[in-house]
């Protein structure tokens, strides 16, 4: 006998967060995301028939069934360091309804997962106090800003985890990776960029999607797509081009040469670095965001590199046209990155794409919360009603 362990994915998007605990065995029952194309993309992945693609604010009580987890990640626009920081914002108050989901599914665990900050926000102080004396007394939560890259992903991403449990403490999973771990900790290295992009063709053929729509909610939306089919290119300017050849992996926009700058940046010499960026191959990559096509968004150019001509007057060298690929990482570049399975199946234009890849939870990440707290969900409640025999 083995428990089916059930799981509702709140704010599910295209389903980071349940590619990881699918892979550990969790059923999902219910997904509700507001975003039709990241609500397809989800159902093109694990069915249509438990998708809500809906407000969360509007599914009724009724409606929601027992579950032995609620995971979920509220939006976190209204905290995050690229946001307004209103906490009046009503985004916000979304974590409110992820209570609501737990009162009625009865969880033994939830998780939350939301910006490196939400621990210092006045909504975290008040789940708290809701764990303390409210609805959630029962609970018992743990907390901690978990960096993806010491889980195994190829990338720097920093998330924090909030695990509520009513079976018993359940602490947060301990890393798996370090950047350099120590001789004996039995941690491994970071996995690297290289890793997960290495052998992609360096050269998409193509800068768009293939045209191909397919009914899903009861219309007609583009895709489904899947591996090299988001293998896309952009088409720079020759003015663009010209100035990804002077950044060299590692860099950004400070390694641009004056005559070269944009405006915008020439006359504000300060700020962020990592804009115009390249990648390392062999670091974890920057955390992927919901633009990471745009170059001047981060450091988004593909790693490979090699030094060319000089250029004398800028004292500097060009990168070497034939040793180096001067583009943006492509969608399926950045969905690697992000931990998604090459075969993962996509629906939406190039732009919704792109937004469910960057808002995504890496799944190596959610795979190592959901390794944590299996076991316990497994130990508790022998005389639990919806033990099934194994399918
Ligand atoms: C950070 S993303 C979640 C990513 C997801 N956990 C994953 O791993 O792929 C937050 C999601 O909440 C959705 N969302 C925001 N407000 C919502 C609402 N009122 N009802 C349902 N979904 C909402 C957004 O469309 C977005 O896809």
């Amino acid at each position: 006998m083995t428990k089916n362990l059930r799981m509702i994915d709140l704010f599910a998007g295209c389903g980071g967060m349940t590619v990881g605990f699918a892979s550990e065995g969790f059923k999902p029952v219910l997904a509700v995301e507001w975003d039709r194309a990241a609500a397809a993309t989800y159902a093109a992945n694990f069915g249509e028939d438990h998708v809500i693609a809906g407000d969360i604010a509007a599914v009724p009580d009724e409606v929601i069934p027992e579950a032995d987890i609620v995971i979920g990640g509220p939006p976190c626009q209204g905290f995050s360091n690229l946001g307004l920081k209103d906490i009046n914002d009503p985004r916000n108050q979304l974590w409110r309804e992820f209570m609501r989901f737990v009162k009625h599914a009865r969880p033994k665990v939830f998780v939350i997962e939301n910006v490196d900050r939400f621990a210092k926000s006045p909504e975290f102080a008040m789940l708290l106090a809701e764990a303390d004396h409210g609805a959630l007394v029962e609970y018992e939560l743990q907390h901690a800003v978990l960096n993806a890259a010491d889980y195994g992903v190829a990338q720097r991403r920093k998330r924090t985890i909030v695990i509520g449990s009513r079976i018993g403490r359940i602490e947060l999973p301990a890393a798996t990776h370090a950047k350099e771990p120590a001789t004996g900790s039995g941690l491994l290295p970071w996995r690297t960029v290289r890793d997960v992009i290495g052998d992609i063709p360096p050269h998409p053929s193509t800068t768009e999607l293939p045209a191909r729509t397919s009914e899903i909610f009861g219309d007609p939306m583009p895709g489904v797509f899947r591996g090299l089919d988001l293998h896309i290119r952009r088409t720079p300017t020759s003015k663009s081009l010209d100035r990804y050849s002077f950044v060299p992996p590692g860099g950004g926009r400070f390694d641009l040469p004056a005559a070269l700058l944009p405006n915008c940046w020439a006359n504000k010499p300060t700020g962020t670095t990592d804009v115009m960026g390249r990648l390392r191959w062999d670091m974890p990559s920057v955390t992927i965001r919901t633009e990471f096509f745009k170059p001047e968004k981060g450091q988004y150019l593909h790693p490979q590199w090699e030094a060319g001509d000089w250029v004398e007057e800028y004292g500097k060298h060009r990168s070497d046209p034939v040793r180096s690929v001067d583009r943006v990482i492509s969608h399926f570049e950045a969905s690697l990155i992000q931990d998604f399975p090459s075969d993962y199946r996509w629906v939406g234009t190039k732009i919704q794409i792109a937004r469910q890849i960057g808002n995504a939870v890496p799944s190596g990440l959610a795979r190592a919360i959901a390794q944590q707290i299996k076991p316990h969900l497994l130990t508790v409640g022998a005389s639990d009603a919806r033990e099934l025999s194994a399918a």
